[in-house]
């Protein structure tokens, strides 16, 4: 557990569940409200979340998102089991999908999932072993560097 965690807890998914798929990225969105992190931390927050949780469901057996809070960042780990990605490179494309007809006729394989995961976090870390499985290391940083005043304003950095 990273240092200084005001908040651990993990969330299991199953690969091919697209009635239960959804519900991690949804609890986690709702624990960040909890927290009080600002509306646009949240969003992004569960957008990413939710793209990366999707992508289990659709791509690999079964997997899980951990969700990490400490006082500066919000740190969403997602790790599955499963086929794995042969070109990381390529997967990361706008618009590049492997998605299935029936996955398609779902409303989903945009091909616009790992990029919208790199748009709404601040560092993301994807690493792949193929028949083994894939990570996705998802972080937001609290605060965007700004130094904030006690009273939440945003202050001159000195
Ligand atoms: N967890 C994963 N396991 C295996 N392959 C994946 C995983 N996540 C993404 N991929 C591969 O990367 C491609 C692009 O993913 P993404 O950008 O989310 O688009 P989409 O989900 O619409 O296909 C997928 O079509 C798939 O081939
Ligand atoms: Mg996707």
């Amino acid at each position: 557990m990273i240092a200084e965690t005001v908040f651990n807890q993990g969330f299991e998914v199953e690969g091919g569940d697209f009635v239960r798929g959804g519900e991690a990225s949804c609890r986690i969105l709702e624990i960040l409200k909890e927290l009080a992190f600002p509306p646009s931390i949240v969003r992004r927050a569960g957008i990413a979340a939710y793209e990366a949780e999707m992508n289990i469901v659709m791509y690999a057996d079964d997997g899980g998102l951990e969700l990490t809070v400490t006082p500066d960042r919000i740190v969403i780990v997602v790790a599955d089991r499963g086929q794995g990605i042969p070109d990381i490179e390529l997967a990361m494309r706008d618009g590049y999908s492997t998605a299935t007809d029936e996955i398609r006729e779902m409303g989903f394989g945009a091909g616009m999932g790992l990029p919208n995961i790199k748009k709404n976090s601040d560092e993301m870390k994807i690493s792949s072993t193929l028949g083994e499985g894939t990570r996705v290391e998802i972080v937001i940083k609290a605060n965007h560097g700004e130094v904030r005043c006690e009273d939440s304003r945003p202050c001159a950095e000195s």
